[in-house]
């Protein structure tokens, strides 16, 4: 599978994920910029805040109440599509596409 994540100007770039990783997980291994995830996963920083495109996210899980509730605390408000990566799984025949806030550096 892939994980493509375009900025706020609109440079884009995809990247082979590994089925079982999420999508914060990709991002970090490969440098991606504009995912931050100070708290490494564990749904307490809300700096993963991804906008997920809209077709992809009937291919993602319900979001959880905890996730919910940090999506709150984003530096850029949340939308519609708002996710956090750390919560996003990557399966195989599945490739994601999402944008990354234009303040999460
Ligand atoms: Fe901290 Fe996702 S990495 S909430």
């Amino acid at each position: 599978p892939t994980v493509t994540f375009t900025d706020s100007e609109g440079n884009q770039r995809t990247v082979d994920a590994t089925a079982g990783d999420s999508v914060m997980e990709t991002a970090v291994r490969n440098g991606v910029t504009g995912i931050v995830a100070e708290c490494g996963g564990s749904l307490s920083c809300a700096t993963c805040h991804v906008f997920v495109d809209d077709e992809d996210l009937d291919k993602l899980p319900e979001m959880e109440d905890m996730e919910d509730e940090m999506l709150y605390g984003t530096t850029e408000d949340r939308r519609p599509n708002s996710r956090l990566s750390c919560q996003l799984p990557v399966e195989d025949g599945t490739d994601l596409h999402v944008t990354t806030p234009k303040t999460q550096v």
